[in-house]
């Protein structure tokens, strides 16, 4: 059997980062190196301060960075020396050409594959650890065997990260499933049991799934689908519930002990964001096009189309409830990440919101725990696409929930961060106009209690026909 002695990450993202740093953490015999072409992002690695926020993670990197486990933005270096690569690098939706706004960009796979071929000069494992359309590892194949140099072989694995953000070191330690697919041949089922015997020294065999490479592929984009499904499922009865006097939360309890449906991702929302579930459907719906199957790609689609909905709808009815405008009005907007105990706020549903308050010239006052002012103007000018001059008298970035909400005509709970259940909730309420308003987003609150203070509290899936 091959002995897998030296990794190679390609990617310090929020997936290759923490993935290889617990295979680190769980493997003290083998050495781990990350790669990428980002120093900035390297040099985080190697300080005190992480690139990415993530419970657990700190006690992972200093347990094993400098022993076995390595950050460097010497890319060709740690290819040469690996015996398995993790390609981590990011697959966002293509901006322009050919399937812009669906088809998954592969651009930065091809490149580090062709970096893998052009570097190696010895057989290699090479695995596909980013989330890729089906049928991706046969392009990766035909890359490397055009451009590898003679005795070099190399095998393709695909092995999907099912990890979520904000729980990734507790995803990763204990795993529901690790999935790994390759070629039913000799040499791809070799390449699989190496990959296999690297998880096994933590992960129980049987939850190591072995499955062939195109189905792999696939599975990962299914299993990103039904998640959202599920929300978009629960959000699309959350305009229900409002409408007749049902509560969602209600709603979903029922439905969700029925030990076939479960009660997770039942939980409804200002809709979901992430790096992820948009994208990954997008993909699938690109895919089902190109297969000739445009009802599926419809069905898809409709996942994303609701979530879009969910965010306008929401963001109408704070402008609704406040009496048809919020014109000069002041808006604290209490998280803007896409999720609580994270920094990430790629698709956030905040970020929609925001557009939509400041597209009324309403007064935005901002706080994330996690989320640094910095970012927060590079969702709202898209990267530098869209000029900051006349949005700053409309967004200012606040240091605690209390300084966001003072004098707020509304506050907006965009984010499910704990610390906003643990507020001084009359104490803001004293600090703000009347009427005061509350939006819960997420349906944190306690809203009697708010009630009882004198907010009116207005939540997604609960109508005022109690
Ligand atoms: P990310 O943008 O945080 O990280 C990707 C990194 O790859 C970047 O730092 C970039 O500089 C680097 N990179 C790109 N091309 C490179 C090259 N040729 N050589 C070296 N480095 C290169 O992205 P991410 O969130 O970590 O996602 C990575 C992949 O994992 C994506 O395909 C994504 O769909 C998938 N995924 C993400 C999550 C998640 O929760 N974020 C979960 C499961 C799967
Ligand atoms: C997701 C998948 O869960 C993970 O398996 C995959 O590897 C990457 O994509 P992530 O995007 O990090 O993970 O977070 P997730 O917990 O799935 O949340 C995604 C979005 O859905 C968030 O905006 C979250 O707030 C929202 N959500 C989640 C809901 O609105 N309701 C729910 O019940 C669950």
């Amino acid at each position: 059997p091959i002995q897998v002695k030296k990794i190679c990450c390609i990617g310090a993202g929020y997936v290759g980062g923490p993935t290889c740093a617990v295979i680190a953490a769980k493997c003290p015999h083998i050495e781990v190196t990350i790669v990428d072409l980002n120093k900035a992002r390297i040099d985080a690695w190697n300080s005190d301060h992480l690139p990415i926020y993530e419970p657990g993670l700190d006690e992972v990197v200093k347990g094993a960075r400098g022993k076995n486990l390595f950050f460097s933005t010497d890319v060709d270096k740690a290819i040469a020396e690996a015996d398995l690569i993790f390609v981590s690098v990011n697959t966002p939706t293509k901006k322009s050409g050919i399937g812009a706004g669906f088809a998954a960009d592969l651009n930065y796979l091809q490149l580090a594959t062709r970096r893998i071929a052009e570097v190696s000069t010895s057989s290699k494992i090479v695995v596909e650890k980013s989330t890729v359309p089906c049928r991706t590892a046969d392009a990766m194949r035909t890359i490397l065997e055009a451009n590898s140099k003679e005795g070099c072989k190399f095998d393709i694995l695909s092995n999907p990260e099912f990890l979520a953000e904000g729980t990734a070191i507790a995803d990763l330690f204990a795993p529901d499933r690790v999935l790994i697919g390759s070629l039913q041949t000799q040499s791809g089922l070799d390449a699989c049991q190496a990959l296999m015997s690297v998880y096994a020294n933590w992960v129980p065999k049987e939850r190591i799934l072995t499955v062939g490479l195109w189905s792999s592929e696939l599975s990962k984009l299914a299993a990103n689908a039904m998640l959202a499904q599920r929300i978009s499922s629960v959000n699309a009865l959350s305009a229900i519930c409002e409408a007749t006097g049902a509560s969602i939360d209600e709603v979903a309890y029922a439905v969700g002990r029925d030990s076939r449906v479960g009660p997770k991702f039942l939980k409804a929302s200002v809709g979901f964001g992430g790096s992820c579930f948009q994208k990954d459907i997008l993909n699938l719906v690109y895919l089902s096009e190109s297969l000739h199957l445009p009802e599926v790609a419809r069905y898809w689609r409709a996942v994303v189309e609701m979530n879009e909905h969910q965010k306008d709808r929401f963001a109408r009815k704070v402008v609704d409830t406040l009496f048809n405008t919020i014109t000069g009005k002041k808006i604290a907007m209490l998280g803007w990440a896409f999720k609580k105990d994270t920094g990430d706020t790629r698709e956030s549903p905040a970020i929609s919101i925001a557009n939509h308050f400041l597209s009324e010239k309403a007064r935005i006052t901002c706080y994330d725990p996690q989320v640094t002012s910095e970012q927060m103007w590079l969702d709202l000018t898209d990267y530098g696409s869209i000029p900051a001059e006349p949005i700053k008298p409309h967004f200012s970035v606040c240091q605690s929930a209390e300084e966001a909400c003072a004098n707020a005509e509304a506050i907006v709970i965009c984010t499910e961060w704990d610390e906003f259940k643990e507020l001084n909730w009359e104490k803001i309420y004293e600090n703000c106009p009347r009427p005061a308003f509350v939006f819960d987003g997420r349906l944190m609150l306690d809203r009697k209690r708010l009630q009882k203070i004198g907010f009116t509290v207005v939540t997604i899936g609960t109508g005022d026909r109690l």
